[in-house]
């Protein structure tokens, strides 16, 4: 539906390669929110450069800050997608959702591409995803992704009456010891993830799990809470609810699939920015845009030729290589972002990788 654009016709995002750390302030943009802080806004819309005529892809809405800000910026339409039916219920007193400038769209951003597919569109210029769970998702007991206050060990972002996946208290109630190990492991890098599944077999013989307290006493048993380098201390079960809950909602593999509908869906000269919160989703991106933004490797006087696939121009550039992070304001205004880093890549007019003749 877009027709494809000059590259040079691209607005370039506002930093530079060099930056680490950004001055832009979010508050402004903030300010419009009501309230909800939304991470690294100003950020995303420098990266996404939204201009009039333009169709986005928000492909995680939660309280639709970053969509009601693209929708602000120019005279361009916005998909807000989100897995959590509590977000849509919200997303209904939206003015840019009743105006029709944001539409939004049930589902996980693994599945966009199928998702715009229902609405016709094929092709975007701008895609960007903040990855993880929402303030109000973690803020409200009854989800289960607290370990500071009671409820339900769910975790399921679609809801506690989802029929796509099990719950949290599914996994640690049945699950072998190792499997609970390597889960915490792998996710969470929870070093002590050994003693921890040891002690949830033995005790769950007695008692079921069945509330996030009882499953954050027992870590607390087994971790002692020590203080940082920076003298803050994190709680002992936090390592392990994160693995859990990147395990229960599949979270690294919906954004190896998002990725790869991303470099689909974008049009030559599309945008795509991304916030991740920790190391495993930061390496996924990086590692991603990397491959993808490798340019084509030259023959040399030793091998002259070169593969038809190595040929291939790359479909991403990158305006910045490393990741950036939110200004020391943000992280005073809103301490939850302090591990929030953005990448940023711009879709060449190359081919899919995928699908690509070779
Ligand atoms: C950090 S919040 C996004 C906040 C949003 N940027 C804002 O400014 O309001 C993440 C949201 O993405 C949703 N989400 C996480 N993973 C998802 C996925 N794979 N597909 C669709 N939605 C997802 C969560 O349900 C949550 O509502």
């Amino acid at each position: 539906m877009t027709s494809p654009r000059s590259l040079f016709a691209i607005p370039r995002p506002v930093f530079s390669s060099h930056d680490q750390t950004s001055e832009s302030s979010d508050s402004n943009l903030n300010a419009q929110q009501d309230g909800h802080y939304s991470v690294m806004l100003s950020e995303i819309i420098a990266a996404l450069a939204p201009q009039d005529n333009e169709t986005f892809v928000d492909g995680t809405f939660g309280a639709g800050g970053y969509s009601r800000a693209i929708a602000q910026q120019a005279d361009c339409k916005v998909f807000g997608i989100d897995r959590d039916p509590t977000a849509h219920e919200s997303a209904k007193k939206l003015p840019e959702v009743i105006s029709g400038k944001i539409s939004t769209l049930s589902g996980c951003f693994g599945d966009m591409q199928a998702l715009l597919k229902q609405v016709d569109i094929d092709k975007v210029n701008g895609i960007t995803l903040d990855l993880g769970v929402s303030s109000m998702q973690l803020d409200q007991a009854e989800r289960g992704f607290s370990f500071q206050e009671d409820g339900p060990l769910d975790m399921r972002m679609d809801g506690p009456n989802s029929d796509q996946r099990p719950p949290a208290s599914h996994i640690v109630n049945t699950y072998g010891e190792k499997e609970i190990a390597d889960i915490l492991y792998k996710y969470g890098e929870e070093k002590k993830s050994r003693l921890i599944a040891r002690a949830i077999v033995t005790d769950r013989v007695e008692k079921p799990f069945e509330t996030t307290l009882q499953l954050a006493e027992l870590i607390r048993r087994i971790i002692r809470q020590k203080p940082r380098k920076d003298g803050k201390t994190i709680h002992p079960a936090t390592r392990s609810f994160q693995a859990l809950r990147i395990f229960v909602n599949d979270e690294l593999g919906e954004l190896e699939r998002g990725l790869e509908a991303a470099e689909q869906l974008l049009a030559p000269g599309g945008r795509l920015a991304i916030v991740s919160f920790h190391s495993l989703e930061d390496r996924i991106v990086k590692n991603f845009l990397r491959e993808r933004s490798g340019g084509t490797p030259q023959g040399s006087r030793h091998s002259p030729t070169v593969e038809p696939a190595a040929l291939r121009k790359a479909p991403f550039s990158l305006p910045a290589k490393k990741a950036i992070a939110p200004s020391e304001k943000e992280c005073s205004e809103n301490p939850r972002s302090r591990s929030a880093r953005l990448r940023v890549a711009i879709r060449t007019d190359a081919p899919c990788t995928k699908g690509a003749a070779t």
